[in-house]
């Protein structure tokens, strides 16, 4: 056999071979660019919503340390002017032993939960009148209520 002829052979012979490679390929091909497409499809909105969280307890931390720090801490047993807010969803009202609260907090028969929350801070006397949460006036921005209790949430461990 002449060099050319060889070297054609050869080269078709590869050639054939890569065709074959291919071929075997494309049958995990598909599979895999289906499989990339639904992630890329399924992934921005799964890290919008981790990342929506994540923004939400970072600026509720912002808004609690602006309209509650002054006054409340939430780390448990540090009582400041107001008590302690650690794991304060499913805390029953005015329960803490160690803090001197106003006869009308005292009194509140219920366990704070994150409606209830959100009722206080958005108006304190109307959910326990005659509490001694003062000078606080309510936080009249419901994104800033939601993001205040959903820190608490997050900063209980909850
Ligand atoms: C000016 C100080 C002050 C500010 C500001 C303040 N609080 Fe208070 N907070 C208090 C005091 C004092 C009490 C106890 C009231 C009582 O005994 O009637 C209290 C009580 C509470 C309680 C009841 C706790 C329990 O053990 O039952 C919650 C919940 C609470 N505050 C949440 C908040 C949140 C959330 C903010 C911010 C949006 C805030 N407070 C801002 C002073 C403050």
């Amino acid at each position: 056999m002449k060099l050319p002829q060889f070297l054609t052979l050869l080269a078709s012979s590869k050639l054939g071979r890569l065709e074959d490679a291919r071929a075997k390929h494309t049958g995990w091909l598909r599979p895999l660019v289906a499989l990339g497409t639904t992630c890329a499809l399924l992934s921005p909105s799964y890290g919008q919503e981790q990342g929506r969280q994540h923004v939400d307890a970072a600026s509720g931390q912002q808004v609690f340390n602006n309209a509650c720090r002054t006054c409340h801490t939430t780390k448990e047993g540090d009582n400041r002017f107001g008590p302690h807010l650690y794991k304060i969803i499913g805390r029953k009202a005015g329960s803490l032993p160690d803090y001197r609260y106003s006869s009308a907090l005292k009194g509140a028969d219920f366990v704070w939960d994150e409606a209830k929350l959100e009722r206080f801070i958005a108006n304190p006397d109307e959910l326990v009148p005659g509490n001694s949460m003062k000078p606080y006036a309510g936080l009249a921005s419901t994104d800033d209520r939601a993001r205040i209790v959903s820190f608490l949430r997050s900063s209980s461990g909850r």
